[in-house]
């Protein structure tokens, strides 16, 4: 059985918000594995892996154990998990905010008016530390799902939970009251793994997909008089490439951007002068 192996074990999400994405960025990378049913392991192929489905919130503790060499997981289940584990490599998935919300017609205002005040959450140990900031004192309601419905059953005057996309909050007529902190999915490594190499190949291997899913490749042509404005516009992750075109006087940009740049420096190109800019999707890299 895989737990009795001596493969590398990369523990990651089983269900939730992380589960999908986390998958579809081990494929991606290279990190192939079939899940049967509800199997508790899978053997990654041509690698000696072992994938095992875990509960997001009990990755940052089973790292810190040295049960598994790696985790995927939430950096705020990190922070609230509170061991001695710093993530590795942020992976550009599942970015969300942990924010206090009150009903749309709560009173209340702001952290100050909280004192008192009963607060539901699956994260006491970062809501405590917030309260603490503030000089706030609460009491905590800790549960472990649905708290977005504790303030419509009378259990709350507030909560603290994730918010993503917003549609949760609409749902349950809340609104944020305050924002605690920005978060992402992480990488973890435990500190005590037995295969140090093997981990940095694994990580070079999800940075390559890391980093070609928040860039693209922009290729267009440009007159020599302006070619220093354009690659002021598209200094690539190193450096652009430029070559010179067949017709005098012109020359070939090629520079990698981000793709939350890309239409804005387009049409900087194009007001420049650029001519036959074309975006091309990064699958893969190594920078
Ligand atoms: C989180 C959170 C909210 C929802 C917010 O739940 O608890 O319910 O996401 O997302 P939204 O702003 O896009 O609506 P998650 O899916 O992590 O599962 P959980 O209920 O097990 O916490």
């Amino acid at each position: 059985m895989p737990m009795a192996s001596t493969n590398l074990r990369l523990g990651i999400p089983s269900k939730g918000r992380l589960a999908e994405a986390t998958t579809s960025l081990l494929v991606d990378a290279g990190l192939k594995f079939r899940r049967s049913d509800r199997a508790l392991f899978a053997r990654v192929r041509d690698m000696p892996v072992d994938v095992t489905f875990l509960r997001a919130d009990d990755i940052p503790v089973l790292c810190a154990e040295g049960a598994i060499d790696l985790g995927i997981t939430g950096s705020d289940l990190l922070e609230e998990s509170g061991v001695d584990l710093t993530a590795r490599m942020p992976l550009g998935l599942g970015g969300c905010r942990l924010a206090f919300c009150v009903a749309q017609d709560s009173q209340l205002q702001g952290p100050g008016d909280l004192q008192g005040a009963r607060i539901a959450t699956s994260f006491p140990h970062v809501t405590g530390q917030y309260l603490a900031r503030h000089g706030v004192t609460c009491r905590i309601v800790e549960l472990s799902g649905s708290v977005e419905v504790m303030i419509a059953l009378g259990v709350a005057d507030a909560i603290v939970d994730i918010v993503e996309t917003g549609s949760t909050l609409v749902a349950n007529k809340l609104r944020i009251l305050d924002e605690i902190g920005h978060y992402e999915t992480v990488l973890v490594q435990s500190p005590t793994t037995a295969d140090a190499d093997l981990c940095a190949r694994i990580v070079r291997r999800l940075e390559g997909v890391v980093i070609a899913r928040s860039y693209c490749l922009l290729e267009y042509n440009i007159p020599e008089a302006r070619l220093a404005s354009a690659e002021k516009l598209t200094p690539g992750f190193e450096s652009p490439t430029v070559s010179r075109l067949e017709e005098a006087g012109w020359f070939s940009v090629r520079a990698m951007v981000r793709r939350s740049d890309v239409i804005d420096t387009m049409e900087q190109l194009e007001d420049l002068g650029a001519t036959a800019i074309l975006e091309t999707e990064i699958s893969n890299c190594r920078l």
